[in-house]
């Protein structure tokens, strides 16, 4: 638990900015999944920083988001595809082929094949080096709402009413939001050799007891989290304040 937002999250940039260097030393490829929202935002800029003023290169890594709006245009200003390239991609020397994010326009026909290929893309470069995750009032990493199973996959998701009314400002009502999302699974996540969850501010804080502290439960999804062997919650004060 930190001070703030600010520190927590120049901590976690280090973190990954020393991962990718590790990789560099070694000739392998940094392969890292990431995440939309508020809450990482910091972090990109701390690492376009790095970029712009320390030379981190990001020429050996891999990415992988982990989700998108279904159905969502590339163009859309709401797409998380334009908020990674707004946030990262276009401010760092990423190869635009080694950036991958889910595809918010696959067809209805298409959409089982294309979550199968996103799984076996991320097996192919030998699994995700680091996941950065947000947690979402219903308890969702990714968009795994509640009811995800244990070992789900990348592929379609309902998205919760909870989640909805979350993200109507950003679309100007809630009309406006799509009821579907593709998602990396549960297991997609967990297969993760290391993972960092950032939550921030007070309206965190009930969700946050409840993952941290409660039963194991599909109906909070983020609680399979504590099974796995290397994750750490980043939190500020007001995150943190419900804990015990
Ligand atoms: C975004 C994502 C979601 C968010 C979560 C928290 O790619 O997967 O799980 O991390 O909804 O969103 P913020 O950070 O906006 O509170």
């Amino acid at each position: 638990i930190f001070e703030n937002s600010n520190d927590a999250s120049i901590e976690v940039a280090e973190e990954i900015a020393k991962l990718i260097r590790r990789k560099q030393l070694s000739d392998e490829m940094c392969v890292l999944g990431l995440a939309t929202g508020s809450s990482p935002i910091r972090v990109y800029e701390e690492l376009v920083r790095m970029h712009q003023e320390e030379g981190l290169s990001f020429e050996n890594v891999v990415t992988f988001n982990l989700d998108e709006y279904l159905p969502m245009d590339k163009e859309n200003t709401q797409s998380y595809h334009y908020f990674m390239h707004e946030h990262l991609f276009n401010h760092v020397d990423i190869l635009p082929e080694n950036v991958h994010i889910p595809d918010g326009k696959v067809s209805n026909e298409k959409v089982v094949d294309y979550c199968l290929s996103y799984e076996k893309k991320i097996k192919d470069f030998g699994g995700l080096d680091f996941q950065l995750l947000g947690i979402g009032r219903t308890g969702h990493i990714g968009f795994n709402e509640p009811g995800s199973h244990y070992n789900s996959g990348t592929r379609v998701i309902t998205l919760d009413h909870i989640t909805r009314v979350d993200a109507a400002p950003a679309f100007l009502g809630i009309d406006n939001v799509p009821r579907k999302a593709i998602t990396m699974g549960i297991a997609t996540v967990l297969g993760a050799k290391r993972i960092v969850l950032l939550g921030w501010g007070q309206n965190k804080a009930e969700i946050i007891k409840n993952t941290v502290e409660g039963e194991i439960s599909s109906q909070v999804p983020a609680t399979y989290l504590q099974s796995h062997k290397n994750c750490t919650f980043v939190l500020d004060i007001g995150a943190g304040s419900e804990l015990t």
